[in-house]
């Protein structure tokens, strides 16, 4: 399956996509993983992307567009893959889909996770990430086993830098101008499927995997 994950920051998006990504046996391509893990290291990259990140804007698209490309045409995205923070916007769709016309493939679903903003501001206020391996945490929904510490890789629990109350509101602002678009545009392409994000994982996950094996379905005989 090959499927873009929408939603706003905090919807759950790495969330999702760590556990499809593992039910499915396709790789998770956050770009703001991408971005983060190159700040971590001092690239070129990463210094280019910081200053935005950190400000809650979003990181030009011919630097964003540019990685996403590469990293499809690695081996494992034969299979299909799960793109999470990316398409971010209508240049970044388009440059997608001409993409993957030149390798004569298509997306098969467009998920969108809806939650309300206060939830979002709430849920940012407790969230933690692994400085490892970028695991998503939550101190009052979704703690580790033991505090401070990634149940998979016993990496240290970090809070992001752009999840300060008033970056995750001009994160919301810039969700909202530029990549809200993005439901209308998969809409009108008869992919987009709808998601309430306030439910538990869990029960997000099995509405999901449903929707999926159903779209499986009608196209073929079996996951990709
Ligand atoms: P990115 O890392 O993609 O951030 P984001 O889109 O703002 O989304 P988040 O990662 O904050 O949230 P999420 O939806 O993944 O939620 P999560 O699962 O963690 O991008 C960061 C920055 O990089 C951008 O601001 C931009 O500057 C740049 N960037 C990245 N991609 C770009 C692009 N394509 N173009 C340009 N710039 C780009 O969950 C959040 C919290 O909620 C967690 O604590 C989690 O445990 C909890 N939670 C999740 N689901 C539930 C639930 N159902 N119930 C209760 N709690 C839940
Ligand atoms: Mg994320």
């Amino acid at each position: 399956m090959r499927i873009v994950l929408l939603g706003a920051p905090g919807a759950g998006k790495g969330t999702q996509a760590g556990v499809l990504s593992k039910k499915l046996d396709i790789p998770h391509i956050s770009t703001g993983d991408i971005f983060r893990a190159n700040i971590q290291n001092g690239t070129e990259l990463g210094l280019k992307a910081k200053e935005f990140i950190d400000s809650g804007k979003l990181v030009p698209d011919d630097l964003t567009i540019n990685i996403v490309k590469d990293r499809l045409l690695k081996r494992d995205c034969q299979k299909g893959f799960i793109l999470d923070g990316f398409p971010r916007t209508i240049p970044q769709a388009e440059s997608l889909d001409n993409e993957l016309n030149g390798l004569g493939i298509k997306l098969d679903a467009a998920i969108n996770l809806e939650v309300p903003d206060e939830v979002i501001v709430n849920r940012m206020k407790g969230r933690r990430v692994c400085g490892k391996c970028g695991k998503p945490y939550n101190i009052h929904t979704l703690k580790p086993k033991q505090e401070g510490v990634c149940d998979v890789c016993g990496g240290p629990l970090l809070i992001r830098d752009d999840d300060k109350e008033e970056t995750v509101r001009e994160r919301l602002r810039v969700y909202y101008k530029n990549t809200e678009p993005l439901i209308g545009y998969y809409d009108s392409k008869g992919i987009l499927y709808n998601f309430d994000g306030t439910k538990d994982i869990g029960v997000t996950t099995g509405e999901i995997i449903d929707k999926l094996e159903q779209i499986r379905k009608d196209r073929t005989g079996g996951f990709e």
